[in-house]
């Protein structure tokens, strides 16, 4: 049986985020510099959309770039920012043609002027598709992003429009980046590191989390199906018993 025939359709999970890890351990390997693992890093991106697409997935947050990444040497960075807007560039036909509606959560006032521009532009392309959808988060930080949240959810309260006591799960929900996209059930890791770097932090509260070796350049569709049978596999319990959660289903 292929991995696709192995996968219960009716089971898969509504959201599958990424952590791409490994592009610059993988060109080191390779005896490249670090910008070639990034540009062989976006060719795993395009096969991992594609499969997301084929196999029926609801959505797909990648970690594309995180406010941390900010600090790397500027050469870098202006490297990755190149190769998102040629990506983008390249890629945005195939969105639309492919029905993937691309969405992106992130700090962007720090993004330059250029991505941001083409992000929106391509954002706007693929607005009304109803396929797969393609969250990328791009100068994404989740602390940020609660603060974010806790700052609006104060200005509701001292306005008057909100009452402190109202303030819930679904509250704060509302004010995230994320608003609207269901949490993230199954949460990918690639290049054997075992940290959660600052990535949804409240989103990912119940999500199961898989960890694989293999660097994000080398990891293939395969990986990605077997990613999702091993969680097909697992009994989620959010808190509750075995025997509970087997006398539901
Ligand atoms: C981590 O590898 C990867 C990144 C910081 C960037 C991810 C970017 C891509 C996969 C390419 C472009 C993306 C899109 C959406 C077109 P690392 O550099 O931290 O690797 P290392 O830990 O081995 O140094």
């Amino acid at each position: 049986m292929t991995f696709v025939e192995q996968i219960d359709k009716q089971k898969l999970p509504r959201h599958v985020a990424i952590i791409m890890d490994g592009n610059g351990r993988w060109a080191n390997k390779h005896g490249k510099n670090r910008v070639y693992g990034h540009k062989q890093g976006a060719k795993t991106v395009k096969e991992i959309v594609k499969i997301s697409g084929e196999i029926g997935l609801e959505y797909l947050t990648l970690y594309a770039f995180s406010m941390e990444n900010w600090n790397r040497p500027k050469m870098e960075v202006d490297a990755l920012m190149a190769l998102l807007v040629s990506s983008i560039n390249s890629e945005t036909k195939e969105l639309v043609k492919n029905n993937v509606k691309l969405l992106s959560i992130g700090n962007h006032d720090i993004l330059p002027k250029n991505v941001r521009k083409k992000l929106y532009d391509a954002i706007d392309a693929t607005s009304k598709n109803t396929g797969l959808k393609l969250v990328l988060s791009l100068s994404y930080s989740a602390k940020w992003e609660i603060l974010e949240a806790v700052k609006k959810i104060s200005k509701q309260v001292i306005e008057g429009k909100l009452d402190i006591d109202e303030i819930n799960e679904n509250v704060f929900d509302e004010n995230l980046s994320t608003k609207g996209i269901p949490h993230p059930e199954l949460m990918i890791r690639t290049s054997g590191e075992y940290r959660i770097s600052n990535f949804l932090l409240w989103q990912l509260a119940y999500a199961e989390f898989y960890f694989t070796p293999k660097l994000w350049p080398e990891f293939t569709k395969e990986d990605f199906l077997e990613a999702i049978i091993d969680f097909q596999r697992r009994e989620r319990r959010f808190g509750k018993t075995s025997e509970q959660v087997k006398q539901k289903s």
